[in-house]
């Protein structure tokens, strides 16, 4: 298995908390983890780094992306990033990695037993808020690479409007309370997400990591 190792959180969510809030709270030792490990794996100092770092942004968003597409409702589906990902890669003469393992949130085993069962809409939120909400951080790390950079890499990828144009919808949605049987199902599938992304950055096999797969 992968080095992955993080506690999944067991956040529970306060009176009156959005689901974004909560969301955030769930996963931010996941997003710190996964910040210092895509860091280490490529980071964006030099050219090389910056392909790599894309390479790798390809290889895990390219089954996120399929399982949204298949799954979630029209609403709840990101505008593709792997496309922009590839332009900016044909840019700097690299070719397409391969994808990262199969990602799928429904195969992750309930638990506790007093989960509800698997439900997409929910599932698809926790998705689509992780891949929304990287486009936030891409914003922070667009400025590095312009000024490294000197303006001269390609940003199609971490400049992205539309992405962000997505992510302003989504705002309306998650930024409000939601049920326990909907946080809980958006919180689990967002540890999925960054589960997945975490054994890409660290090399290793995704498909074997789910949240409930790590050690606490
Ligand atoms: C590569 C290193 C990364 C850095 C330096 C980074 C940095 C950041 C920063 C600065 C924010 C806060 C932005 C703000 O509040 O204005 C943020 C938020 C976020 N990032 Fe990252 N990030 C990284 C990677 C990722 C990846 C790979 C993902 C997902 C796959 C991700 C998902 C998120 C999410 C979901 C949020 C929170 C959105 C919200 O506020 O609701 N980040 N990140």
């Amino acid at each position: 298995m992968a080095s992955a190792s993080y506690a999944a959180a067991t956040h529970q969510a306060g009176p009156g908390e959005s689901l974004r809030a909560g969301l955030r709270a769930a996963t931010m030792a996941a997003h710190d983890l996964l910040d210092h490990a895509m860091q280490a794996a490529s980071g964006w100092e030099t050219r090389e780094d910056y392909a790599c770092f894309l390479a790798l942004q390809h290889a895990a968003r390219e089954p996120l992306e399929a399982w949204l597409a298949a799954n979630a409702p029209a609403d709840l589906v990101p505008p593709r990033q792997t496309p922009l990902i590839a332009r900016d890669l044909a840019a700097l003469d690299q070719t397409l990695p391969p994808s990262s393992p199969r990602f799928d949130p429904s195969q992750t085993p309930a638990s506790p037993a007093s989960v509800a069962a698997f439900h997409v809409e929910h599932a698809s939120i926790g998705a689509a808020w992780v891949l929304a909400g990287s486009a936030l951080g891409n914003k922070a790390i667009a400025k590095q690479v312009t000024r490294i950079g000197g303006g001269q890499w390609p940003l199609a990828f971490l400049g992205d409007e539309a992405m962000m144009g997505f992510w302003q919808d989504l705002r309306a949605r998650i930024e409000r309370p939601a049920a326990p049987a909907e946080a809980e199902g958006a919180t689990r599938a967002a540890e999925a997400v960054f589960a997945h992304f975490l054994a890409v950055a660290e090399g290793g096999q995704a498909s074997a990591i789910t949240p409930e797969s790590i050690p606490a």
